[in-house]
């Protein structure tokens, strides 16, 4: 596939997807969650791949919401379809990566864009990024996730303030609340990233994989996260990554993943 709207770079085994509608604010419109969609599945099948790391092109904007002009005219049964289709093939397919996924907010992360970096594993923010879900001023709720994940993130009491009274948070105040895990400068927000990354590069890529599986379990209505997770310690058991990193500790050296 050939990507129109967004960037793709293996950098160190990281993969760089950057949304690149910059005239646009980044806005998601049908054939950017396409690209993502589809360049999301590569980095999982791509063995070079240990990582992914999502960011917004410019300085502006991370993304400013889905694209307000694509669905202006749509009606019920069109704007479930959207809401769907946008769950199954982009958020739910990002937060059930098996490799860690990291925003990095380099500006407004509104609406989708929020919903975006929220079905991420790991979010920093630069100090000039601007967060809200602003979609009940334009009539309409989120529908990308942001009702359930902006509860689980901040909680219940704060997500419907945030939701209700359509505000924009600012990098320092998201920190302060738990929506994102570090804020740096703008010109150190891809640093910040890499120095996690590096970190989580050097530990098992299966152990993570297992990991995110169980702890994603816990949010899925009907499923006992507890019972995941004693099925994905188990099957660590079985991994050459379970073996080198036990023998390490024995043979007192670090392992070799
Ligand atoms: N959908 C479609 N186009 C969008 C967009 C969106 N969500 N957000 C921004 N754009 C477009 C603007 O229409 C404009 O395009 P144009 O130059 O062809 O007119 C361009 O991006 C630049 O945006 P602009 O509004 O001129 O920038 P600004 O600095 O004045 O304002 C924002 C920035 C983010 C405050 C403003 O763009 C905004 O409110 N965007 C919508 C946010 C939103 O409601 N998102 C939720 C959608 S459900």
């Amino acid at each position: 596939m050939t990507y129109e709207n967004i960037l793709v770079e293996n950098k160190n085994g990281t993969q760089f997807i950057t949304i690149n509608r910059a005239s646009k604010l980044n806005a998601l419109n049908k054939q950017t969650l396409e690209e993502l969609n589809h360049a999301f599945n590569a980095s999982f099948n791509d063995q070079e791949v240990r990582s992914i790391l999502l960011t917004g092109d410019g300085e502006k904007a991370f993304v400013a919401g889905a694209d307000i002009a694509e669905f202006a005219n749509f009606n019920i049964e069109e704007g479930r379809k959207l809401s769907e289709l946008g769950h199954t093939s982009v958020f739910n397919l990002i937060e059930n990566s098996p490799k860690p996924v990291i925003a990095a907010i380099n500006g407004f992360a509104l609406g989708g864009g929020l919903e975006l970096a929220m079905c991420c594993h790991i979010r920093v923010a630069s100090e000039n990024a601007k967060m809200g879900l602003p979609e009940v001023g334009l009539g309409v709720i989120p529908g990308y996730g942001g009702t359930q994940r902006l509860a689980q993130l901040v909680g219940k009491g704060r997500a419907f303030e945030m939701i209700m009274t359509a505000d924009m948070i600012s990098a320092h105040e998201a920190h302060r609340i738990g929506l994102v895990n570090h804020v740096t400068t703008l010109d150190n927000l891809i640093a910040k990233c890499e120095e996690l990354i590096a970190k989580i590069h050097t530990k098992s890529t299966t152990a993570i994989a297992h990991a995110i599986k169980s702890v994603n379990a816990g949010f899925v209505d009907g499923i006992n996260g507890y019972e995941v997770e004693i099925n994905e310690f188990g099957k660590c058991f079985g991994t050459a990554d379970f073996k080198e990193g036990t023998t390490a500790f024995v043979e007192k050296r670090k392992p070799n993943f």
